[in-house]
C-alpha cells in the first residue's frame, strides 16, 4: 500500500533530482480521479541508497496534462509535480524532445524535425523546471538534473542559485558535432549544459563527443576531460570549468537477482515455456517500441533463418515484447503498423495450429513477470541501431542465476562497452545478425555459463548503487576527478594550501571583527 499523500509547505532539501517524470504512475483511484504510486526500478532504485539518509526532493512531471497533484512525500521522498498543459506536452515532449533532439542523438534514423514553437515551449518547460528546483534546493544544496529534455535547466538554475554545485546526466548518447550542429540552438543547449559543474554520459565516446562540440562549435578551450567558458553576459576574465566524464548507468543486480530466484519468479518462468509450447529454444526480445531498438533487422533475420530452414517453429519460437512508448508520434506509430504487419506475415507463413512462430505482446509488465520473462528465455536478442546504454542487456543478466541463457547483443548499445562475452552483432549486418542468432542458439551450455558467469561479475561490481554513488561523487569533486587526480600529489597539496588560505583569510576576517568590536565597545 503507497503512503498516505500529505501536501507539504514549502520546504528545502540537500538533495534535489530533476527528471522529465517523476518516479511515480498515476492508477484510477476508483473515485473518478487519480492516484499516484511509485513505478518500480529505473532511476528511482538507483537513487534510493543516495537519498536514504538525506533530504532529498524530486523535481518532475506526473506524467498526465493539466495541473498536476500538489507537492507530497512518498517514502520519505517529497516530489514536487511540474505541470505540463497539453499543449506543452506536444510541443516540449513529443516535439522538441522526441522529434528534434531524439533523433538527432540517434544517429538521425528518422528525420528529426526543427520548429522555432518547440523549442520555445521547450525553453518555457525547462524554466518552470529550473524554478521548481531553485524553490526546493537548500543553501548549497546538490542538484542533479537528468536527460536531454532538461538541458537548458542547469544555466537557468546557476544563474539564480550560483550557490549550488549542479551535475547533469545524459541517459541517451551524445551525438557526433557533425549530426549535433543540425540544430538550430545548439550554442543555446551547450550553454545549457555548461550551467552545470559536472556532466555525466554513458560512454567516453559521448562525452568525447560533447567536448569535440565545445571546441568545434562554440571555440571553447578543453583540456583533458574539462572545458573552460565565460558564461555570456559574465565579466570575459571570469572562467568557469566544467568537467565531463563516462559514468555508465546500470541495475539493480542484487534486487533483480533475489527477485528471479524466488519460487514465484521460478515457477512463472516454467509456466512461460509451458504455454508456449515448451519450444526447444525461445528467443526474446523486449524493447520499448521505438525505432531506434532494431526490431526490423530483429525480425527480417529471423524471418530469413525460418525460410531458409535453418531453425524451424515452433521448435525455436521468438517471444517479441514491445513496450508502449510515444504513441502520439508518427514514426512510432509507422514502426507499430511495420512490426505487426511483418508479424503477421511470418506468422501467416510459419506457424502451426496451435503454436505460433512469434509470440507478440504490446504492453507493459511488473517487474516479476519480466524477470521470469528473462529467465524462461534461452536467448535474448538485444539489437538497437543506437541505445545510450539499453538496461535491458543488463536486468537479463542479472536474472540469469542459473548461469543459463546466451545474450545477442548489438555494438551500437552503450552495454556493448561493458558486456563483452556476450555474442556480438551489428543490427545493419543481417548476415551477421543471422550467424550471432545461430552462435547463441548452439552455444553448448559450459560455454554459455562462461560467459554469463563473466557477464553477471560485470553488472554486479557495476551496478545501479554504484553507479549513482560514482556520480555524486564526481560532482562533489568536480573540476577535479573524486579519486584518481584529486588524490595525486600536486592536486592534494592545492587542495591543502586552498584550505589554509582560506581558513587563515577567514582567521583575519574574525581578528579584524573583534579588533572592530574593541574599538567600538
Ligand atoms: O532513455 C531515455 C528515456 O527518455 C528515459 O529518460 C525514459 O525512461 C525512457 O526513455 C522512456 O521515455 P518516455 O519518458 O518518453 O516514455
Amino acid at each position: 500500500m503507497p503512503a498516505p499523500r500529505q501536501p507539504v509547505a514549502a520546504t528545502r532539501f540537500d538533495l534535489v533530482v530533476a527528471a522529465n517524470r517523476l518516479p511515480v504512475d498515476g492508477v484510477d483511484d476508483g473515485l473518478g480521479g487519480t492516484r499516484f504510486r511509485r513505478s518500480p526500478g529505473g532511476l528511482v532504485t538507483a537513487m534510493e541508497p543516495v537519498m536514504r539518509d538525506r533530504d532529498a526532493a524530486w523535481v518532475g512531471w506526473a506524467g498526465v496534462p493539466g495541473q498536476g497533484p500538489e507537492p507530497f512525500y512518498q517514502e520519505r521522498l517529497w516530489l514536487r509535480p511540474v505541470s505540463l498543459s497539453a499543449e506543452e506536452i506536444e510541443q516540449y515532449y513529443e516535439g522538441f524532445s522526441n522529434e528534434t533532439l531524439w533523433p538527432i542523438y540517434h544517429d538521425v534514423i528518422v528525420q528529426a524535425a526543427f520548429h522555432r514553437r518547440w523549442w520555445n515551449t521547450y525553453r518555457t518547460v525547462n524554466r518552470r523546471f529550473a524554478m521548481a528546483i531553485v524553490e526546493a534546493a537548500a543553501p548549497g544544496a546538490t542538484v542533479w538534473v537528468h536527460d536531454y529534455q532538461l538541458q537548458l535547466v542547469p544555466a537557468m538554475v546557476r544563474a539564480l542559485r550560483p550557490d549550488v554545485r549542479i551535475g547533469w546526466f545524459d541517459h541517451i548518447p551524445f551525438p557526433p558535432v557533425e549530426l549535433f550542429a543540425q540544430l538550430p540552438w545548439r550554442r543555446e543547449l551547450v550553454e545549457g549544459l555548461l550551467g552545470a559543474d559536472f556532466l555525466g554520459f554513458q560512454r567516453v565516446a559521448d562525452a568525447e563527443n560533447f567536448l569535440r562540440t565545445c571546441r568545434r562549435l562554440l571555440a571553447l578551450a578543453t583540456k583533458g576531460d574539462t572545458v573552460s567558458f565565460t558564461p555570456p553576459g559574465d565579466d570575459p576574465s571570469v572562467q568557469r570549468t566544467v568537467r565531463v566524464g563516462a559514468i555508465p548507468i546500470s541495475v539493480d543486480f542484487k534486487g533483480l537477482d533475489a527477485l528471479a530466484r524466488t519460487p514465484q519468479v521460478v515457477a512463472r518462468a516454467a509456466e512461460i515455456r509451458s504455454c508456449l509450447g515448451n519450444p526447444q529454444v525461445l528467443v526474446l526480445g523486449v524493447d520499448r517500441l521505438d525505432y531506434t531498438k532494431g526490431f526490423r533487422s530483429r525480425l527480417r533475420a529471423y524471418e530469413e533463418l525460418l525460410r531458409e530452414e535453418v531453425i524451424s517453429a515452433p521448435q525455436v519460437t521468438l517471444m517479441l515484447v514491445a513496450l508502449p512508448s510515444r504513441e502520439h508520434i508518427d514514426a512510432y506509430r509507422q514502426l507499430r503498423e511495420e512490426v505487426e504487419a511483418t508479424i503477421g506475415r511470418i506468422n501467416g507463413q510459419f506457424s502451426a495450429v496451435g503454436s505460433a512462430a512469434v509470440y507478440y505482446l504490446h504492453q507493459s509488465y511488473p517487474r516479476a513477470e519480466m524477470a521470469a520473462m528473462f529467465l524462461a528465455a534461452d536467448v535474448m536478442l538485444v539489437t538497437p541501431l543506437r541505445d545510450g546504454m539499453n538496461l535491458v542487456a543488463k536486468e537479463y543478466v542479472s536474472c540469469r542465476h542459473d548461469l543459463n541463457g546466451a545474450l545477442v547483443l548489438s555494438e551500437f548499445a552503450g552495454a556493448w562497452h561493458e558486456l563483452h562475452e556476450a555474442f556480438t552483432c551489428n543490427p545493419h549486418d543481417i548476415e551477421g545478425l543471422k550467424q550471432a542468432i545461430m552462435a547463441a542458439i548452439n552455444s553448448p551450455r559450459d560455454e554459455r555459463a562462461r560467459r554469463m558467469k563473466a557477464l553477471r561479475r560485470r553488472v554486479a561490481d557495476h551496478d545501479v548503487q554504484r553507479w549513482a554513488t560514482c556520480y555524486l561523487e564526481s560532482l562533489a569533486s568536480a573540476p577535479s576527478k573524486p579519486h584518481s587526480s584529486a588524490s595525486n600529489g600536486r592536486q592534494r597539496r592545492e587542495i591543502q594550501l586552498a584550505r589554509s588560505v582560506r581558513l587563515r583569510a577567514l582567521d583575519h576576517a574574525s581578528e579584524q571583527v573583534s579588533a572592530s568590536e574593541q574599538v567600538s565597545r
